[in-house]
């Protein structure tokens, strides 16, 4: 049994400011299931959204926020963030991070601010095209200063640790604690119990539960499951993000090609070289994504094509080079020359609009749980992120959340046993194979009916699968001693079924969800988010609706 005042799952933007941001008298552990660089934060390109320039206001950029996410932006959110984008800024630069900088004909250095889709101004600060990389080297260099932090890589949470789930039979009105953390030591196959005063999900997104995504292979939604698992309500998931511009090549693996290559003067063109984008938006190649993803998406089916083409070629090579180095490479590794030619674009999964519903402080339904960054629905984003803010959501909350744990000391102590993981009921898996067979099922039907574009029939398509789905993982979970493939597959067919329920019930099209059916934004009905509440869905993986008999592998835990 670990103990610690803080525990955080997850060691990108959010995860790891939030540990820096922690008391040092407090106690600290922070857990990742792969090494401290392997969620998205290490992938950003573009960079950190902050109203710098003299001609930007907040105003202008909470009214751009709003305006991208079609009406469903919580006000008091979006505000609490861009009016601190410039401290954010500040505070990494005192970290250490170096952001491109511009001289300018006095010869004085200025951020260099660069523009993308949906922005009216110049305001996204960033470190040439790999923001994110620089961001997270600075964040685990200071991390390794602190000695009140422990770092455990290698960590895969399996569920959290409630009162509920400790007392069988809860008193009407005993309010659910959380109050720890199952834990998969991956390295050592042992299952550890974590035990805190505060737990945190940072543990970022679920765009793997698509075919073709821009994002880390640890994107399975793991954070949206347990917090379900555990009471919490979970809000707009159907908002699920497609980013425009993923290099279309056999062996890319969906690289991402930043939208600041647009907002620099990149085009988007048919393979005949005409450009398209006005026939959608009069802001053209810089409208907010949802928009310029659907206009590729109605072009590739029309006209039967692979891919449309990036172009940024009319610009010098010297600059090209300057402002996207790694993309630069990186396409031409694949056979493209960004400075002679159009590169190969397709749309690919990118970004969780949607997650664990939390108030301003990182608050969740449960009491001592927290959550801040991707994983969350803060009310940022409403029905579709602007680019750039993700990365300051992830910071800003970060910064809220600490107030709430570095000023609430001594949460009532709760003198619960905490059982160790009961494994003595389980096997070794006997057929690996229904595991990686279920992940490619899940995703290329998620992909095929819950896209970009849907329709009635083609969700109820996906929810009749994904229902048999989790009913088979359920039957696997309970007889089989768990593994991080299957934990992650329970997670995101668990988040699969979230996507899809939310769907269904927006009977009208809104930002990132579009659907034939309903093909106009309707205010009158529409215009609200879309909360689903664990307590009251009928769901396979209700939370606390295990069932001992039928589940031996923890009986009272995790289901
Ligand atoms: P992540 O950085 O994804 O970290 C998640 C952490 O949780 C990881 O440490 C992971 O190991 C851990 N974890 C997950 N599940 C578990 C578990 N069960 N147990 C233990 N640990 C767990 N946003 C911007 O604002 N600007 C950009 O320019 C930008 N560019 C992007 C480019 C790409 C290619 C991608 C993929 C995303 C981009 N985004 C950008 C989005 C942004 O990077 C992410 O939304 C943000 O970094 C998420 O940070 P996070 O801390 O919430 O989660
Ligand atoms: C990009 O650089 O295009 C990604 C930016 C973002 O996701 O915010």
């Amino acid at each position: 049994m670990h103990e610690f005042d803080v525990l955080i799952i997850g060691s990108g933007a959010a995860g790891l400011s939030l540990a820096l941001r922690i008391d040092p008298g407090m106690q600290v552990a922070v857990l990742s299931k792969g090494g401290l660089d392997a969620g998205s934060t290490a992938w950003a390109q573009g960079g950190i959204s902050a109203v710098i320039d003299e001609e930007d206001s907040i105003d202008q950029h909470m009214a751009d926020t709003m305006d991208t996410g079609a009406g469903l932006c919580d006000e008091s959110a979006v505000y609490q963030a861009v009016v601190q984008g410039k401290d954010m800024v500040r505070w990494l630069t005192d970290l250490g991070i170096n952001f491109t900088r511009e001289k300018s004909a006095d010869g004085k250095s200025y951020l260099h601010l660069t523009r993308e889709g949906g922005h009216t101004q110049r305001r996204v600060v960033h470190a040439a095209d790999a923001t994110g990389r620089a961001i997270q080297n600075s964040l685990i260099r200071n991390i390794a200063n602190k000695e009140n932090i422990r770092i455990f890589e290698q960590h895969i949470t399996i569920d959290l640790i409630t009162t509920h789930k400790l007392c069988d039979n809860p008193k009407p009105g005993f309010e659910n604690h959380c109050v720890g953390a199952y834990v998969l030591d991956t390295v050592n196959h042992r299952v550890e119990t974590f035990r805190a005063r505060h737990v945190v999900l940072a543990t970022g997104g679920a765009s793997k539960v698509y075919l073709y995504t821009s994002n880390p292979d640890g994107s399975s939604g793991d954070g949206i499951a347990m917090a379900w698992r555990a009471g919490c309500r979970v809000a707009n998931m159907e908002f699920m993000q497609f980013h425009p511009t993923c290099l279309y090549h056999p062996s890319a693996k969906s690289y991402l090609i930043t939208e600041s290559v647009r907002g620099e003067g990149g085009k988007l063109l048919l393979p005949d070289g005409s450009e398209f984008m006005h026939e959608f938006d009069s802001r053209g190649v810089l409208a907010p994504r949802d928009i310029v993803a659907r206009a590729i998406d109605h072009k590739m089916k029309r006209l039967g094509i692979d891919c449309v083409y990036l172009d940024i070629s009319h610009k010098p090579g010297t600059f090209i080079k300057q402002h996207f180095p790694n993309v630069y490479a990186r396409c031409l590794k694949s056979g493209y020359d960004m400075c002679k030619e159009p590169v190969p674009v397709v749309p690919a999964a990118h970004y969780t609009c949607g997650g664990v519903m939390t108030d301003l402080h990182g608050r969740t339904d449960v009491r001592y749980l927290y959550a801040i960054g991707e994983t969350t629905h803060t009310g940022l984003h409403g029905a579709n992120r602007m680019a750039s803010n993700s990365l300051l959501e992830c910071l800003v909350f970060a910064s809220a959340t600490s107030h709430e744990i570095n000023s609430d000391r001594s949460p009532e102590s709760l003198d619960l046993e905490i059982p160790a993981w009961d494994e003595s009921r389980v096997t070794e898996p006997d057929e690996e194979v229904v595991v990686a067979h279920n992940w490619d099922e899940l995703r290329r039907f998620m992909w095929d009916y819950v896209g970009i574009v849907r329709t009635t029939k083609r969700l109820q398509r996906a929810k009749r699968r994904v229902d048999l789905l989790i009913s088979e993982i359920d039957e696997y979970y309970s007889n089989f001693r768990v593994n991080g493939d299957l934990i992650e597959l329970r997670n995101i067919t668990l988040v699969a079924d979230i996507i899809i329920k939310s769907a269904l019930s927006r009977k009208e099209s809104r930002g990132l969800h579009y659907t034939l059916d309903y093909p106009y934004t309707d205010d009158a009905l529409g215009h609200t988010d879309t909360i689903l509440d664990p307590g009251t869905e009928s769901s396979a993986q209700k939370p606390d609706a295990w069932l001992p008999e039928a589940n031996p592998q923890t009986a009272l835990f995790s289901r």
